[in-house]
């Protein structure tokens, strides 16, 4: 009997070749679908959420901003104008300073008037170094006009007098014929300033003096007595939270800040918030910015998505006091904080920046955008050469990090309406730990156009996702994505663009919504009008 299993055999292998091949694909893509409510915005995101934090520590001031005016780094009154440049094209809105713990030494005296006359002083917090006061009062507010922010500065508790504060107020903001505008006018500065947000000292339960929330909360409505309102200038005064999850010091201060309500004195409008993300969950060791492991990725990325329950928990204890939600949270301190790169002062706080620190960056502002019904404002740490910085400096060689791209792609954030949206997404798993693949935020801005921004933890599979768009219907979708081929891919200054966005191909309008195939470990920001 003749029988023809030759063909059934190779149709047996074809078929079961095809299943294989799917099946390993299926392996490397995860399926996730997204709901985004267009036509249900309520709350803008505050523009001060895409805010950053500069400090007199290691060379965020002295190198990365100010080079003085007779350096041949091209300048702008002592400015440089590189790094000018660069965040006005990120938008920054806001700009905190002196500090961090720098603040709660700082006595702003000493940096104003000629150059040649202002004392040097020792940087005790910061690497022991020599702070010649050249960067001042005069030299920070130029700054931020020159890069288009806003002012946030913070005053010094810890070491300093409420008379201090009241006379510095006075300096950058009062038009009058008193003795303190006048000595602004004397040192080349005729107009007022506005100055709109102010700390009340920095981590006053650790650097900003070691006080209990009781003491502090005192200290906070004592100096907020004195703070004061000039030529229309409005400040927002904000209250310095305890350690990340101190839930006592916020219900103290919530607590306090209602009593002055009720005695018709000035409420706390701001309470901060201060996270940083360790890839080891402790420090010290805190492990080096480019040399980890992908176990060592999840649980930096896991440590990250612990702003949610910062700010929940936070939240839930200001609702309870502030239900109507008048107090902002301001998350005015976070990002990663690695170990120093080796060879250099272990004060001054310099790491380099990769597609990890990328996605941490990404996965927050999604957090805070989220947040944005409470989080009023937010100060990346730091803005140059410190920590998660945007931008590194080598004299006259500066590089955007990683970080800095994520700031671009979700700059259209700022002022948007949040739009709320529903994730459905598989889970990345490492060992027994498991976090979501996927983050999210979507706004809608004055134009109509949605923005949506998402980033894929996962640094070994692509995620396919569906997104529903209901109350509008897209005809048109464009973006950009941030990856590359290593979990620890950073920019140098002799490869400047290793990583930097990219037009992002894998997305078509699907009715209405999207489908997309988000690469590996990356950001995508996308566009829909
Ligand atoms: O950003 C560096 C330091 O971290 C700040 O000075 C301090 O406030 C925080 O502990």
């Amino acid at each position: 009997m003749k029988t023809n299993i030759q063909p059934t055999v190779t149709l047996i292998a074809i078929i079961t070749g095809w299943f294989v091949a799917c099946s390993t694909l299926a392996q490397n893509v995860t399926t996730n679908s997204l709901v985004i409510h267009a036509d249900q915005g309520k709350v803008a995101i505050s523009k001060n959420i895409y805010g950053q934090f500069s400090e007199h520590l290691g060379h965020c001031i002295y190198g990365g901003i100010w080079v003085g005016e007779n350096s041949p780094i091209p300048n702008t009154r002592g400015i440089r104008n590189d790094v000018v440049a660069a965040l006005k094209k990120i938008k920054v809105p806001v700009l905190r300073w002196p500090g961090g713990c720098f603040a709660d030494k700082y006595h702003w005296m000493d940096g104003i008037g000629p150059h040649e006359k202002r004392p040097p002083i020792i940087n005790t917090t910061w690497g022991g170094v020599v702070e010649n006061n050249a960067f001042g009062t005069h030299e920070f507010l130029d700054f931020c006009e020159q890069i288009g922010c806003e002012p946030y500065i913070c005053v010094n508790v810890g070491s300093g007098t409420v008379q201090e504060m009241m006379e510095w107020i006075e300096y950058m903001t009062s038009d009058a014929d008193s003795p303190m505008a006048n000595l602004r006018r004397e040192n080349g500065r005729e107009k007022p300033w506005k100055v709109p947000f102010v700390a009340v000292g920095n981590e006053s339960w650790g650097c900003g003096g070691n006080m209990t929330a009781e003491y502090y909360a005192d200290n906070f409505f004592r100096y907020n007595t004195f703070i004061q309102d000039y030529a229309g200038n409005n400040v927002y005064r904000v209250g310095s939270g305890g350690l990340e999850a101190d839930y006592h010091w916020t219900d103290v201060l919530m607590k306090r800040s209602n009593e002055q309500k009720n005695h018709g004195g000035r409420q706390m409008d701001g309470y901060s918030l201060h996270y940083y993300t360790l890839s080891t969950g402790s420090w010290p060791p805190k492990g080096l910015a480019t040399n980890f492991t992908e176990a060592q990725w999840h649980a930096t990325l896991r440590y990250a998505l612990r702003m949610d329950e910062f700010i929940n928990k936070h939240s839930a204890i200001m609702d309870k006091y502030d239900p109507q939600k008048r107090v902002g949270l301001i998350v005015d301190e976070w990002g990663t904080w690695h170990d120093v790169e080796p060879g250099t002062n272990p004060g001054f706080l310099y790491q380099q920046n990769t597609l990890r620190d990328a996605l941490v960056a990404g996965i927050t502002l999604n957090i805070l955008n989220q947040h944005c019904d409470r989080v009023k404002m937010a100060n990346i740490a730091q803005l140059v050469n410190v920590l998660q910085a945007m931008i590194l400096t080598d004299k006259e060689k500066m590089i955007l990090t990683p970080t800095y791209h994520v700031f671009d792609m979700f700059k259209d954030h700022q002022g948007a309406t949040l739009l709320p949206s529903e994730l459905t997404c598989e889970d990345y798993a490492s060992g027994e730990q498991k976090i979501p693949g996927l983050s999210v935020s979507a706004s809608k801005d004055k134009s109509g156009a949605v923005h949506v921004t998402l980033c894929n933890l996962n640094p070994t599979h692509s995620a396919r996702i569906n997104c529903e768009l209901q109350g509008a219907k897209a005809g048109e979708i464009s973006g950009q994505v941030l990856t590359a081929a290593e979990m620890n891919a950073h920019n140098t200054f002799e490869q400047p663009n290793v990583v930097k966005p990219e037009p992002f191909k894998e997305v078509q309008l699907a009715g209405g919504g999207f489908v997309a195939t988000l690469p590996p470990k990356s950001v995508v920001a996308l566009e829909l009008k």
